[in-house]
């Protein structure tokens, strides 16, 4: 009998990249069959003109809406329950997400909570969706979380402090319309992060146990179009060539991880950023090179090619060697971009460290990470972040 645990799956929405991307939305929503659409996003991405902009197309083509933006960053159960009424009162058909991780995981609770009823919370962990959800539309108004084209939720339990994952082919995306241009008003700061953690969903993918061909070549398309282009971008913030290279990375980075899953940093992140309520790619920026090294003997072939998909040379070089350079050359992008803070900085203290650690190894990125983890190995990674 054959194993099929080496069987592989691709799933990915309908894709829409370059300039412009977002205006198509309209044309979207009719051929779902709009009545009424529901825009979701938040108050930082209104603020930016975003909300507006997607609004008037949808009214220039005489598309009814309501648009609620009653979220916050590291999205909240509360708001997905308060979303999803407002869906049903408002008797609406489509959901069109506009904006980064927040209101897109925000608007898939809200797609899982209005065909399934429930709590939200309820809905953790793999395949636990069965009534397929509304349309979904979304435009990424940043370049990294690519909840536009994968199968993750990742939803706070504010009672638990743990961030919980919803993982399932239901919540993928119908359409994602990514256009460069709404990454434009992104800060450097969120544009460092964002970008770290793009480079986080690749390598993890690429290490991934569920890795394969279907999925390898976007990690490492991704790798090397983030090194290669984040530090100018975050250099040079207004360069509109640099957001689409960088983007284009995401997008990849986002097809890879949604298919391979992740890994160790994910996990040890989503428990670090249900506890603290940190900037997620700020999270995975400080355990990275803490889980390259606690991987790197169960997958030194990946990693190689890793260290020479970021342009490092590894000919001659003893399997520590490249292990050392590749680690240095994670440290650099991080400085370089500025994300060198260690844990202690963001108050996180020992005696937090078991805690997290205990909630690190319940999250189902850990069940691909290329080494098997118990709980004491969480704690000595975030011992050496802190
Ligand atoms: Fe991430």
């Amino acid at each position: 009998m054959s194993d099929i645990s080496s069987l592989r799956k691709f799933v990915s929405p309908e894709i829409i990249f370059g300039e412009g991307a977002r205006k198509t939305v309209a044309n979207y929503a009719r051929t779902f069959g709009a009545r009424r659409v529901l825009v979701v996003s938040d108050p930082g991405v209104a603020r930016a003109g975003w909300v507006r902009d997607v609004e008037q197309s949808l009214e220039e083509q005489g598309i009814d809406y309501v648009t609620f933006t009653d979220v916050s960053p590291n999205p909240r159960a509360e708001e997905v329950m308060k979303g999803a009424h407002f869906y049903r009162e408002h008797d609406c058909n489509v959901i069109v997400a506009v904006g980064g991780g927040s209101p897109m995981d925000t608007a898939k609770g809200i797609g899982i909570i209005s065909a399934n009823g429930g709590e939200i919370l309820s809905y953790e962990g793999v395949d636990t969706i069965h009534a397929p959800i509304p349309p979904l539309i979304f435009i990424p108004t940043t370049a990294g979380t690519s909840a536009d084209v994968s199968q993750f939720a990742i939803i706070s339990d504010q009672q638990e402090k743990v961030k919980i994952s919803i993982v399932s082919k239901a919540v993928v995306p119908d359409v994602a319309l990514i256009d460069p241009e709404t990454t434009m008003t992104m800060d450097p700061f969120l544009t460092a992060c964002t970008g770290v953690d793009a480079m986080v969903h690749a390598i993890e993918a690429f290490v991934s146990t569920g890795a394969g061909p279907l999925t390898d070549m976007h990690a490492l398309d991704a790798i090397r179009l983030i090194s290669t282009n984040l530090r100018p971008l975050v250099a040079d913030p207004g360069n509109l060539a640099l957001r689409e290279q960088v983007m284009l990375g995401s997008m990849k980075a986002g097809l890879a991880f949604s298919n391979a899953i992740l890994g160790a940093v994910h996990a040890m992140s989503h428990s670090l950023g249900g506890w603290l309520d940190l900037p997620h790619g700020l999270c995975n920026a400080m355990l990275l090179e803490h889980v390259i090294a606690y991987n790197y003997p169960n997958a030194a072939d990946r990693f190689k090619v890793i260290a020479e998909t970021m342009g490092l040379d590894t000919r001659g070089l003893s399997q520590t060697e490249i292990k050392a350079r590749l680690m240095s050359a994670v440290i650099e992008l991080k400085r370089d971009v500025g994300l060198s803070q260690k844990l202690a900085e963001n108050g996180v203290s020992v005696s937090d460290i078991p805690v997290l650690s205990e909630k690190a190894i319940k999250d189902p990125c850990i069940l691909t990470n290329p080494r098997k983890s118990c709980q004491r190995d969480v704690e000595v990674v975030y011992e050496e972040a802190l």
